[in-house]
């Protein structure tokens, strides 16, 4: 195990990396191992590439405006929840229908690190305090589970919609752990497949390899985009393949409203004959920090609000609207054949972003040093870098109250994207279906609450509504349990029935 002898430290100074080595005397024999083990499993020349390429590309977008180069998406390739009205049945039935066929397979990406969530475990089992107190993994799982239900029921045969899960080395044994001790939710056990993403090391700004511990590299997931090398890695094309997937649903674990497989999204692209699709909620504030979907020098990417002007970020089209208003979520639609494209053909292409970031370190003495401004960056590939190639593109967009209300901040005064907000906009769309299916809630007198109850700065939700997923996947059958019928307004429905509960207990 000597680095010398095994030809590590020879590798490592061709690398310009031998600083790794620097406390490798005062290790203990364990630690040692360990480090060895990870240097040895390292490919330095690629990571050095991987590391100029970057910071090329970091440089240049920045001084290169896309403003002159961008366009927005025609109407023909968009289709709204909104807008077209008329055919959103026909695009249900369509999903509906190649989800009978177990055509349709979904596939999370859960290998982010949740920092600032500010959690220990993976992000799907965050409990977010809903009556129920059902993670996003469960909550996830039970709408898969319904949608199988209503396409069997539908189309008399039975079907699977199998559910790929990308973790990190971080968090794959504890999310392993967790269906297993959780029975998979209720979904078959081989239809529920684990896979891991690739983990790059931080660097710092001069493409140094930095230390976290004298024994350890500092390495994080190489960014949601790193979904395309680790499907071809871990051979889930073949897996794919053999359960002759045709479409596949990629959504991020955070977002709590997500309509997993939504076979309306999902027909609607099958339909437009589509190799790659985008969901996207409308932005309707200039200086909102989204990403939008859009052409450039026509091909269609995501363009970061980083990059562009204010001026641009303000055009407004005819209709008031804004005119780059199509929001990205990272929720979309590819087809098997392009996903297999992509991860064959041109996830080598593809370029690593540049994230700064304040990155613990070891210094020359071996003490941890804990940065207050950024020291270093880390590598990331997204998952929305593939647009670019696909031959027929589409967008679909959804209404953000229905479909967006993502997990990312831990609970403070004024956060955006916290546990609160994620579990008021999942009661408060509750709510609405029971009140579309016919349902009314009333106060402590008796007196209908009005539709919509004024909300106070800082007071909780007034109608505190769950629905279970096993009993309505987006609103559909509930009119045999609610219509016509009062509610207090603390109210869950599961497939047991409906439950009253506790005052002011969420
Ligand atoms: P975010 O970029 O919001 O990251 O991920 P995060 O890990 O949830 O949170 P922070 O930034 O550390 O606070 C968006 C989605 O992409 C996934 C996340 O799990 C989430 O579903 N993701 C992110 C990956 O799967 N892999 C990654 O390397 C990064």
């Amino acid at each position: 195990m000597d680095p010398n002898a095994s030809g590590l430290a020879m590798r490592l100074a061709e690398a310009g990396q031998s600083h790794l080595l620097q406390f490798w005397k005062k290790l203990g024999p364990k630690e040692q191992a360990d480090l060895n083990h990870d240097l040895q499993g390292m490919d330095f020349k690629e990571i050095n590439g991987f590391f100029q390429k970057a910071m090329e590309m970091s440089s240049s977008s920045k001084q290169e405006k896309m403003d002159t180069r961008m366009e927005p998406v025609p109407r023909e390739v968009l289709g709204s929840v909104t807008r077209d009205r008329e055919s959103l049945k026909d695009w249900e039935l369509t999903g509906l229908h190649c989800i009978s066929q177990s055509k349709v397979a979904v596939l999370l990406l859960a290998g982010g690190q949740g920092t600032r969530l500010g959690v220990s475990y993976p992000k799907g089992m965050y409990d977010v305090r809903l009556p129920s107190h059902k993670t996003l993994f469960q909550i996830q799982a039970e709408r898969i589970l319904k949608l199988q239900q209503l396409a069997e029921q539908k189309h008399k045969i039975k079907c699977c919609i199998p559910w790929y899960i990308m973790t990190s080395g971080r968090t794959m044994e504890s999310t392993k752990e967790y269906f297993s001790k959780n029975n998979y939710f209720g979904l078959e056990k081989n239809n529920i497949i684990f896979f891991q993403q690739g983990m790059l090391p931080a660097m710092d700004y001069s493409g140094k390899i930095i230390l976290e511990n004298t024994g350890k590299l500092s390495m994080a997931p190489d960014g949601n985009g790193g979904l395309y090398r680790a499907l071809g890695n871990q051979s889930i094309m073949d897996d794919m393949e053999r359960r002759g997937v045709g479409f596949v649903h990629v959504y991020c674990v955070d977002n709590i409203l997500v309509k997993v497989a939504d076979p309306s999204f999902i027909g609607f692209c099958v339909k437009k004959g589509a190799d790659c699709g985008a969901k996207v909620v409308e932005k309707n504030n200039p200086t909102e920090a989204v990403g939008v979907v859009c052409k450039v020098d026509g091909r269609y990417q995501v363009v970061e609000y980083s990059e562009i002007t204010l001026a641009t970020a303000e055009k407004r089209s005819a209709d008031g609207r804004l005119m780059f208003n199509a929001g990205n979520v990272a929720n979309h639609f590819f087809s098997f054949s392009f996903l297999k494209d992509v991860v064959q053909k041109y996830e080598p292409q593809l370029q690593h972003h540049v994230a700064q970031k304040k990155i613990p370190y070891v210094n020359g003495e071996g003490q941890l040093i804990k940065p207050d401004k950024p020291n270093g960056i880390k590598m990331e590939k997204f998952v929305f870098d593939i647009f670019q190639f696909a031959k027929t593109f589409v967008v679909y967009e959804v209404l953000r109250e229905d479909e967006f209300s993502p997990l990312k901040n831990a609970d403070s005064q004024d956060a955006k994207d916290t546990p609160t907000t994620a579990r008021h906009a999942l009661m408060s769309l509750h709510h609405r279906w029971v009140l579309n299916a016919g349902g009314h809630f009333i106060d402590e007198n008796g007196r209908h609450v009005p539709a919509i109850p004024s909300l106070k700065d800082g007071t909780d939700l007034p109608i505190k509504c769950e629905i279970s997923p096993l009993v309505s996947y987006g609103g559909e059958g509930l009119e045999d349990l609610v219509k016509g019928r009062e509610f207090h307004p603390n109210v869950m429905i599961d497939e047991k029935g409906v439950h009253e509960l506790v005052k002011n207990g969420v």
